[in-house]
């Protein structure tokens, strides 16, 4: 039996086409080829419920403002961010969107009940601020709250829809975040339709829609009211859980309660699990690289969160790497998922001193992607190694036929026949991270598999040739 080791080593980018949306098709799946890719790969909710707007047809690219800098944000700063991303070359690789969170507005309106930009921090305004990022070629993300203020106490949204939303259309504004703070507290006997969200947050996309002007919608009510169930005809992403934190339990917390909602993602409306920590410092580079790894396969919005004037090298390939984003973007917008999480509970750790937690060993996350492909996450959810024996049934595939496999952070092709994927797992050596020797190491890598028979058929690899 063949064996293929599968190592975590970063790899170098190379340059891809951005893939946001023009014209926007009807949302459509061709059927997944086999009885048992349909049974596993679920899609009976894909492309049922969405925004009809035009965007979203792969899950939005950017950087957003909050993980990184919480409310200490200015128009230097968001200019500078909107530079760094040309610089780097993450522009060039999709990400398009700059998106400005909490805290760019006054605290009070104005006299004529208007939005105002915060006169100390965003002296230019958004206008001014707006021009700037188109003229780079990239897009201008605000936010607003469906209710009387924002998390950080600016004016909400909520009876201004029609207003505020005109006003961003006025500033060339590209995409709304839309939070859920200070919702009047409506209790949930009293919420008409059975959600407060199904009240708060349609008026505003019928405002958006209003101006005529194409602004992504992205809902953020925190999972509250399961809006993956009907928030498809509202937005074009809702969030599925709580805000992430920079940490590796938040992080694989928040993975798994997005797996829940795999078969309602779809073009025009992503499950979104939070912006990315990649680069924040609280988790380790192999930690990273599983977080970007999951959130790519699940589809996930992929919204930088760290300062991207300033990141360090791992982190720059991280967010680089262009095969992974490839399968975030791919085409055929179907959402990964956990297919297998077995062998023993291990690695348990105390939550706290009497709140033992314990993680199924070995992971495995897999999903289908265009041109008879499949994406397949080997995941250690714990610091020791982990040998990992998938026999290729148990992720949809023929197990008496051959598949080429390519490691997408190695960025090796494996072209011999493999009727059973096997994998040991190395941590990485704890040597360059010992500040953090007491945290695990954990490890993720991405690989794609031809669907293809055998026979006759040239092995399809997860990517063009270089
Ligand atoms: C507004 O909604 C209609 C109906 O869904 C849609 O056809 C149109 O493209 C939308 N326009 C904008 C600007 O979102
Ligand atoms: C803008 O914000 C950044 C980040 O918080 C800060 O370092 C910088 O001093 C601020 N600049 C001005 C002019 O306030
Ligand atoms: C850049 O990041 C490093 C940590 O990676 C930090 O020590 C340094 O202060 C940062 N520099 C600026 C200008 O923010
Ligand atoms: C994993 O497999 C290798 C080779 O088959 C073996 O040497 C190693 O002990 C195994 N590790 C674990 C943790 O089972």
């Amino acid at each position: 039996m063949e064996v293929l080791r599968l190592r975590l080593v970063v790899a170098v980018l190379v340059l891809l086409a951005s893939s946001a949306a023009a014209a926007r098709a009807p949302p459509r799946i061709a059927p997944l080829p086999t009885a048992a890719l349909r049974r596993l790969y679920d899609t009976s909710n894909y492309g049922k419920l969405q925004l009809n707007n035009g965007l979203a047809l792969t899950p939005q690219m950017g950087w957003n403002s909050w993980n990184f800098f919480a409310c200490n944000i200015n128009e230097t700063v968001i200019r500078e961010t909107a530079d760094a991303l040309v610089s780097t070359g993450l522009a060039t690789l999709g990400y398009n969107y700059v998106n400005i969170d909490d805290c760019w507005s006054y605290v009070t309106r104005g006299k004529k009940g208007q939005l105002l930009p915060d006169p100390k921090t965003f002296p230019s305004g958004i206008k001014a601020l707006a021009d700037y990022v188109h003229g780079k070629g990239l897009k201008l993300g605000i936010y607003s709250d469906a209710g009387v203020s924002t998390c950080q106490v600016r004016p909400g949204s909520l009876f201004h829809e029609n207003d505020d939303a005109a006003l961003f259309a006025s500033w060339g504004v590209d995409y709304l975040k839309y939070d859920n703070c200070y919702n009047l507290g409506i209790k949930p006997e009293k919420r008409l339709q059975n959600s407060y969200a199904l009240v708060m947050y349609p008026p505003m996309r019928d405002a958006l829609n209003s101006t005529g002007r194409q602004i992504f919608y992205s809902l953020c009510e925190w999972g509250q009211d399961d809006p993956a169930l009907w928030a498809g005809k509202v937005g074009n992403s809702w969030r599925t859980t709580d805000d992430i934190v920079d940490t590796w339990k938040s992080m694989t917390d928040i993975a798994d309660k997005n797996n829940k909602w795999a078969s309602y993602a779809g073009p025009g409306g992503w499950n979104d699990p939070d912006m990315l920590e990649v680069g924040n410092g609280g988790m380790t580079s192999a930690e990273y690289r599983s977080h970007f790894s999951i959130w790519a396969l699940m589809k996930a919005p992929l919204l930088i969160g760290c300062d991207v004037r300033n990141m360090t090298s791992e982190t720059l390939e991280i967010l680089s790497n262009k095969e992974v984003i490839q399968v975030n973007q791919d085409p055929l917008g179907v959402q990964g998922r956990r297919i297998l999480g077995e062998g023993k509970y291990g690695c348990c750790e105390f939550i706290t001193m009497s709140n033992l937690q314990c993680n199924l060993l070995s992971q495995v996350w897999a999903g289908p992607l265009s041109e008879n492909r499949l994406v397949v996450a080997l995941w250690n959810r714990c610091s020791e190694t982990a040998n990992f024996t998938i026999k290729l049934p148990a992720v949809g595939l023929d197990g008496s036929s051959a598949y080429s496999v390519r490691d997408l952070w190695q960025k090796e092709d494996e072209l011999h026949a493999l009727p059973v994927l096997d994998a040991a797992l190395k941590m990485d050596s704890p040597a360059p991270e010992k500040k953090r020797s007491e945290r695990r190491r954990h490890a993720a890598v991405l690989g794609s598999q031809a669907l293809e028979q055998k026979s006759d058929q040239t092995p399809a690899l997860s990517s063009p040739p270089n």
